[in-house]
């Protein structure tokens, strides 16, 4: 049963345009080179229109996941496909677990605090979540390679990519990790002051530290880094062929690159550029 009639999920003939269409996603990102208005996370301003920042995440990150799943359902009904090989299980499933971290366990209960944002912030990541789990979904589903074949000719490069994947999702989570104990820390700093003087202990929200374990000692942002390599890890795992995984590594790393950077500038307002000690935005030794 389609949700949307042509759309969710998509006919062949939509699926294409969404791919062609979602191709020019860059093109969007431009703004981010020209404004520094990003109304989230460390740049966050006060708007009586902002959204709680862990709500924010968990909603506007579940679209594409869920979006995923439900054409990985929906559309081998509409075609007649009796079963899925397991090489797009594996890349959806990949996708899933990413999701499932990033979209619920990280912002529900992992993270200490985060701050509010703007709902067009939401709305332009809930659109990026939502067309890039069509352009996926309709190649996993349906348009994509449909025999277990395919899958079987190249699985020694489909090992490879697991392996780079799975790394790079490894260390997204650890360098996440390491900016959250940055505010466990100060929470606990302030739990002990507050035993001691009797005083209450104050949000935790909007401390900032300058982050140094692992590759925080070369670059701001190290989490952004793993994550780029998960994805080119996950576009290896479908082959040059599987276009979607590669408008996904290339719009992600269009709309964070900017945003590297404005974090740099942010970082070196807030510590001073010496403080920083030669550390890059994103790319060690490069940017
Ligand atoms: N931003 C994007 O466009 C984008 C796109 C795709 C995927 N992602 C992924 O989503 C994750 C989060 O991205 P993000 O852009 O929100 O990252 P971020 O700005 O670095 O923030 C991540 C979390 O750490 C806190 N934090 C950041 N810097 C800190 C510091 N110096 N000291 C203490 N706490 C700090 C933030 O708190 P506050 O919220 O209070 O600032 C937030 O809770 C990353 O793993 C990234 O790879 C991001």
């Amino acid at each position: 049963m389609a949700i949307i009639e042509g759309w969710l999920p998509p006919t062949c003939e939509n699926w294409e345009l969404i791919c062609r269409v979602w191709a020019y996603f860059p093109i969007i990102t431009t703004a981010q080179w020209v404004l520094d208005w990003y109304p989230q996370g460390k740049t966050s301003t006060e708007s009586r229109f902002n959204i709680d920042g862990k709500i924010g995440w968990a909603t506007m990150e579940s679209a594409g996941f869920i979006t995923l799943l439900y054409i990985m359902y929906a559309l081998p009904q509409e075609l007649g496909i009796s079963e899925l090989p397991w090489g797009n299980w594996t890349l959806a499933g990949c996708f899933v677990i990413h999701y499932l971290y990033r979209a619920v366990a990280a912002p529900l209960f992992l993270n200490p605090s985060m701050s509010p944002m703007h709902p067009i912030v939401w709305l332009l990541a809930f659109g990026f979540q939502v067309m890039n789990a069509l352009s996926i979904g309709g190649y996993l589903a349906g348009y994509g390679p449909l025999s277990q074949q395919h899958w079987i000719d190249r699985s020694e490069l489909m090992f490879v990519g697991l392996v780079i994947w799975c790394w790079g999702l490894l260390g997204n989570m650890f360098h996440d990790d390491d900016l959250r104990e940055i505010r466990r820390a100060a929470n606990r700093k302030q739990q002990r002051e507050a035993k001691e003087s009797g005083k209450p202990v104050e949000s935790m929200g909007k401390i900032y530290m300058i982050p140094k374990n692992g590759l925080f000692r070369y670059v701001l942002h190290a989490h952004y880094l793993c994550e780029w390599i998960e994805w080119a890890g996950w576009w290896m795992i479908g082959g040059w062929a599987f276009h979607p995984g590669r408008s996904f590594l290339i719009n992600e790393i269009m709309t964070m690159l900017p945003r590297a950077l404005q974090g740099k500038r942010w970082y070196e307002k807030k510590f001073g550029k010496d403080k920083l000690e030669g550390r890059k935005a994103v790319i060690p030794g490069v940017l």
